[in-house]
């Protein structure tokens, strides 16, 4: 049988919630009070067939990049259903990292692509590894598909390493899907788009984690213009066109990106102090650290058990505290957590971890 569902959407979407709630992914919702738009010149319907073109100028304003190379969607999870469908034909290998976001892997089942992994190791801080890729490889692979910054540890891969996974992909006619929703968080220095090192890459993003906007659903592909036509066709069989509304905030926010961005900033980089403190006084638990990013993917010692599962539920129900299973990215000895949305909400839930674990 066909697969046809998301475990990891399932469960983020029915079991989740908790009072301390850290299996969240993006920052603190922004409220529309604080965007300054004017709701007058608001309209329901408009000229959006295949885009509403002001929002497409203000996507490839972000990125540097030509309006004819940008394909709206419905959040990054639609651009990466587009991206892979209109690569990957019957036969075709996928090379997907490991760990690696659960919905990514299943978008290449439910397309029945021929799935394939490299791993990122651990002892190595996460990082892609471009031999291993290379070892990966096969004349059939037509996509390799890496998050950047990584999910679920926020891993970041820089561009000399991007490179070499691109040369690898030139080498056997294959391109380089980067899921970048997560990019932006890195705060100095943010790197540029991965779109830029070369016509194999294929980029989608969002406004939807790093933000505050994820209501809009405001996201997108970057593409060569001939794959980018071939996306907007395969979306006229799923969403035909975007939501008209929407795509005006989507242009109110992009003409407030800074204010949206620092304001999560203050929250993020506040929960990262704090995790810093909390994880150097644990001695049961650890992660890699990183310097960016809104997750942090934290590893259960194995006197813990070598399943974060039991802990997970014992937190939940008698700590009112949540955070994502490892098991939905393969690692069930880990579990996932989130900064971004309250930093007195974080502190209590890490309070409430260090609780659980003594
Ligand atoms: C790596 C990655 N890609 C895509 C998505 C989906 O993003 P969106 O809400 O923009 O559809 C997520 C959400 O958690 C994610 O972690």
């Amino acid at each position: 049988m066909r697969y046809k569902h998301s475990d990891y959407m399932h469960w983020s979407k029915t079991q989740s919630r908790a009072r301390f709630n850290l299996a969240t992914s993006g920052v603190a919702p922004f409220p529309l009070r604080e965007l300054p738009v004017d709701l007058k010149e608001l309209e329901i319907n408009g000229d959006n067939s295949y885009g509403y073109a002001p929002l497409q100028q203000a996507i490839a304003a972000h990125h540097g990049v030509d309006p004819e190379s940008v394909v709206e969607s419905a959040g990054t999870s639609m651009a990466n259903h587009l991206a892979m469908a209109a690569i990957i034909e019957l036969g075709d290998e996928v090379l997907i990292e490991h760990p690696a976001y659960g919905p990514i892997l299943d978008i290449a089942h439910y397309i029945e692509a021929n799935v394939k992994r490299f791993r990122r190791a651990e002892e190595n801080g996460w990082a892609i590894d471009p031999a291993e890729v290379r070892r990966c490889v096969t004349a059939k692979t037509r996509l390799i598909v890496i998050t950047n910054l990584h999910n679920p540890t926020s891993a970041l891969t820089p561009e000399s390493v991007l490179r070499e996974i691109g040369d690898i992909a030139r080498s056997i006619g294959a391109f380089v899907l980067v899921d970048e929703v997560y990019l932006d968080a890195v705060y100095e220095e943010t790197p540029r788009t991965a779109f830029h090192l070369g016509p194999e890459f294929v980029v989608t993003s969002s406004l939807t984690k790093v933000y505050g906007v994820s209501g809009l659903r405001c996201g997108w592909i970057l593409a060569q213009p001939d794959l980018a036509w071939k996306m907007r066709r395969l979306n006229d069989l799923f969403s035909a066109t975007p939501v008209f509304p929407g795509e005006l905030f989507s242009v109110a926010a992009f003409n407030h990106l800074n204010l949206l961005r620092e304001t999560a900033r203050r929250i993020v980089e506040a929960d990262r102090d704090l995790l810093r403190d909390f994880l150097a006084q644990q001695s049961t638990i650890s992660a890699v650290w990183t310097d960016w990013g809104t997750t942090s993917f934290l590893r259960l010692s194995r006197d813990r058990g070598s399943n974060a599962d039991v802990f997970l539920e014992r937190l939940r129900s008698e700590f009112d505290t949540s955070a994502v299973p490892g098991r939905f990215f393969e690692m069930p000895d880990h579990f996932r957590i989130g900064m971004g949305m309250n930093t007195e909400m974080f502190a209590e839930g890490l309070n409430q971890i260090g609780r659980a674990l003594r």
